[in-house]
This record gives C-alpha cells, structure tokens and sequence, in this order.
C-alpha cells in the first residue's frame, strides 16, 4: 500500500508539473523550479492522517469536471483523494467570512509540513471552496500560484475587479498582494503553491 501510494503521488505531480508547463503564466517558472528540486522518493514520504471536511463532499464532483481539463491529472487525483488531509485556518470563522463559510471551504497539501512529502520552504496543495463563497481580500508574504481545475470562480488582486478564470488558468500573487476568490453556482477546485516565505499565514484584510 506504501508503495501504491508513493507511486500515485509521483504520477499526480507529474501529472500537475505536465499541466503546468503547457502554461507560460507568470510565476508558472518559479513553481516548476521548486518542483524540480523536491524530493518525492520512499525515504521522503510522510504519511498524514486522512481527513475529510464538509466541503470535500463536492470534490468527486471537482475531480470528474477536471476530466475536461486533464484526464491523467483527475485520474491521479481520484487515487490520492483517499489519503488527503483536508483542513481549515482556525483563524477563518463564519463571524468573518459569512454564515456557512467554515462548512464550504478547505485545503490539503501534497508537499509540506502536513503533505505526503516535507518541503524546504516550499507548500503545494489544493484548496476547496463550496458554492456561492467569497474568500475576501486576503495577502500573505508568500509569492503563490493558484491553478483553478475547475471553471466559475472569480479572481482578483490588487485594485481589479473580480473576474471569472476558466479551467487551466493560472494566478500569480506576487508577495503581500491582496486578493480574493469568489465563487458562484459551482464549488471550486484549484492547486496552490507557495514558493518561498512559507512561515507566515494568510491575513484577512480588515473591513471597514
Ligand atoms: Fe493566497
């Protein structure tokens, strides 16, 4: 079973790194760096506690709407999905975020303290917002990438307006720049990486 699961994690991020470099977005060099220089053999897997959350009830629907992205990326996503440990910032609360946030919206990670494979200042992972969900401005010094696998969400940083970005898409933040997902009628699933500055959490920009 170890080795099944080891063998499954290489094909879903060779799968991701595939993905990626069909891209030529910004950052999309950064992330493939990283990745090309993390360990991901026997000696270097972890294995952390399954865990599902509410909101990871959308996610075999994610996974198959991600077929129509990539075929080998949701199949090798389907054979991790049992291992994955889902979890929250206990600093995002309904009070802040709206009623019913808490119960759609969530995150794992592949590599990193709490992923299958530790990472040198360096996080990859997935993240899960139900329907009908604003994960408002936000920033964190961490440069990251989102990845959205599935259509319908809505992106924004800095002063833009949010704006829907298909399937495939891919979104760099740049360090401490503030920025906002929102989705719609559909939930949403993306792969998020952050490359260096990993120490420190995301903060939600105050309301006025
Ligand atoms: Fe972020």
């Amino acid at each position: 079973m170890p080795y099944l699961l080891l063998e499954n994690l290489n094909w879903l991020i060779d799968a991701i790194i595939g993905g990626l470099a069909k891209s030529k977005g910004e950052g999309v060099d950064t992330v493939l760096a990283r990745l090309a220089g993390q360990r991901r053999d026997a000696a270097a897997l972890v294995h952390p506690v399954a865990r599902s959350l509410p909101v990871t009830h959308y996610l075999s629907q994610c996974i198959a709407e991600t077929m129509l992205l990539d075929a080998r990326l949701a199949a090798a996503l389907a054979a991790v999905e049992p291992h994955l440990q889902w979890c929250r910032s206990i600093h995002y609360t309904d009070a802040l975020l709206g009623e019913g946030f808490v119960a759609n919206y969530g995150w794992c990670e592949l590599v990193g303290p709490r992923g299958f494979f530790p990472g040198e200042d360096f996080l990859l992972g997935l993240l899960m917002l139900g329907p009908g969900r604003h994960y408002r401005d936000h920033y964190h010094p961490a440069p990251e990438l989102y990845w959205p696998l599935t259509s319908g969400a809505e992106w924004r940083k800095g002063s833009e307006d949010l704006t829907p970005k298909s399937a495939g898409s891919t979104i760099w933040h740049a360090p401490n720049v503030v920025h906002a997902t929102r989705t719609q009628d559909k939930p949403l699933l993306a792969l998020w990486c952050w490359t260096s500055d990993t120490a420190t959490p995301a903060k939600l920009v105050a309301q006025a």
